[in-house]
């Protein structure tokens, strides 16, 4: 990582507690769902925005890897091709254009329609766990992390890439000004301090990198040994 990195415990403070925001995962599914065509058909888009940052962030990621809220798939390309991939989302609309990612850049994995909440596997079972710009959407974001930590080795890493609110005191400002319409219209917190959530998991955040006027964070955490 650059120079920037810094080591942290994660002293972010909430902006945007997800208990204040009242969506349920039935409610996200939906949203998502309706989203999908188009978040497949803007795709390049996203691309060349993220795509850089989504190598930097997941270029390592190793073994047997979980895309948690996968969406479309985008993540995908940007895995090392020797991953096992298991992506998973709540949108079955998504988890079907992820699946046609798949196929599209022809590599082997599996995609299911599952809740990040109540993930449908066995403690321990992946290597790396990976999600992008997703702890937004999720109506309990510490649930979820916790899911991820019980899914990942002792060993293992939980490699993320997130957004939420600038720093830049006039871009946060706007944040805020648009906060209730952003999370009406995309089910997004994007007022969030993403580094927050780790304070209540089992999770350490060994790294973290931001950009984007601290819009957006890279962060790569580990499971706590006990
Ligand atoms: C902003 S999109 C990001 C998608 C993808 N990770 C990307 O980087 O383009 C958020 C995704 O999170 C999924 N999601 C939201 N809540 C979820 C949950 N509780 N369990 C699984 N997926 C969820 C949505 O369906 C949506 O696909």
């Amino acid at each position: 990582m650059s120079p920037n990195s810094t080591s942290t415990d994660s002293t972010d403070s909430y902006t945007d507690a997800a208990s204040d925001r009242p969506m349920s995962s039935g409610d996200i599914a939906a949203l998502y769902d309706e989203m999908a065509e188009r978040y497949d058909r803007w795709d390049w888009a996203n691309r060349l925005f993220s795509g850089p940052l989504r190598k930097r962030a997941f270029a390592d990621a190793s073994g047997r890897v979980l895309d948690v809220a996968c969406g479309t798939g985008t993540n995908f390309r940007y895995l090392p091709p020797t991953a096992q991939l298991v992506g998973v989302d709540i949108s079955a609309d998504m988890v079907e254009a992820a699946r046609a990612e798949l196929e599209a850049l022809g590599r082997g994995g599996t995609v299911y329609r599952m809740d990040v909440q109540e993930l449908q596997f066995p403690d321990d079972s992946f290597d790396t766990v990976v999600s992008a710009l997703s702890t937004c959407t999720f109506p309990d974001p510490v649930a979820a992390l916790s899911e991820m930590e019980r899914v990942c080795r002792p060993d293992g890493r939980v490699l993320l890439l997130e957004h939420g609110r600038s720093d830049a005191e006039l871009l946060g400002r706007f944040q805020d000004w648009r906060a209730d319409a952003h999370y009406e219209q995309h089910g997004c917190r994007w007022t969030q301090a993403p580094l927050a959530h780790f304070e209540e998991t089992d999770l350490t955040v060994v790294e973290s990198e931001t950009f984007f006027l601290g819009m957006v964070t890279i962060i790569e955490a580990r499971p706590t040994p006990a």
